[in-house]
């Protein structure tokens, strides 16, 4: 059994006001989709140093050094999940905005449905994951995020990547990052419970990476070139398709 030190943090009303920490494990979101190693109930977080089986999209392990940020948020019986995309933006936003204060620059971006960039260089991904149980549905919300990794001299990367210590020139606590994250996520998660996902559509759409340019978009099957527009009050990307407007949502991505 992995031995995870946790905390509780009571200004945080939901998601991170208990958070588990390790050292290593294979990944964060299996470790909460599984329930393996403590009672984790709905708003948890885990966070570990680095990850032996780090999971990215379509199944691609996502590397987790040291120095890098790894964490999950945990929903139980979730009704349905489309409900809950909208949580998936939120999310990215609360990473958007952290990064922007951390650094003093607005030039993060994001780049549906799951990465962060920083000037044409990924910073971040996140990854959400579902496992049903009879009638409810368990999701996890993962992100990883190029904290004090260094990238300037990695080779043969899908897509460029960069560090926000490679940014900034300075190490930055992971601990106070995090922190900084979940108080972000706490308060736009309480605002979607009240109804008021809209209230974040100007900012997400403010920082829409590709917005009105042609983007390669990865489909299970095949990959489409999109022109973004907007995102939706339901948390689906509003989009050019060959002169057509269409809605996708992450359910066609996943
Ligand atoms: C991607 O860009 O493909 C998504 C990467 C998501 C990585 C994070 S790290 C924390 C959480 N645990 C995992 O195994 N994956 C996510």
């Amino acid at each position: 059994m992995i031995p995870y030190v946790k905390n509780t943090f009571l200004h945080r009303k939901y998601i991170g006001q208990t958070l588990y920490s390790c050292q290593e494990t294979d990944s964060t979101n299996i470790r909460l989709l599984e329930q393996t190693g403590a009672p984790f109930v709905s708003g948890d977080v885990l966070t570990a140093i680095c990850q032996s089986a780090g999971l990215g999209r379509h199944q691609r392990h996502w590397k987790s050094p040291e120095g890098g940020l790894y964490f999950s948020v945990l929903f139980e019986e979730i009704p349905a999940l489309e409900h809950f995309y909208p949580l998936v933006l939120l999310l990215a936003l609360a990473v958007r905005d952290t990064l922007s204060d951390a650094s003093g620059y607005e030039t993060f971006l994001i780049k549906w449905p799951n990465d962060l960039y920083y000037e044409n260089h990924k910073i971040s991904g996140i990854l959400t994951q579902s496992r049903s149980q009879g009638a409810y549905t368990n999701a996890v919300i993962g992100s990883g995020i190029n904290l004090n990794t260094a990238f300037a001299d990695v080779k043969g990367l899908r897509n460029p990547a960069i560090s926000l210590s490679e940014i900034t020139g300075r190490t930055i606590p992971p601990e106070s990052f995090l922190d900084e994250v979940l108080n972000r996520f706490d308060q736009s998660y309480q605002q979607w419970v009240l109804g008021n996902f809209t209230h974040y559509l100007p900012r997400l759409n403010q920082f829409l990476y590709g917005k009105g340019h042609p983007q390669q978009l990865k489909l299970p099957d095949r990959e489409i070139t999109v022109i973004p527009l907007e995102f939706t009050a339901s948390g689906q990307l509003r989009c050019d398709v060959n002169g057509m407007i269409r809605e996708i949502s992450l359910g066609e991505l996943m």
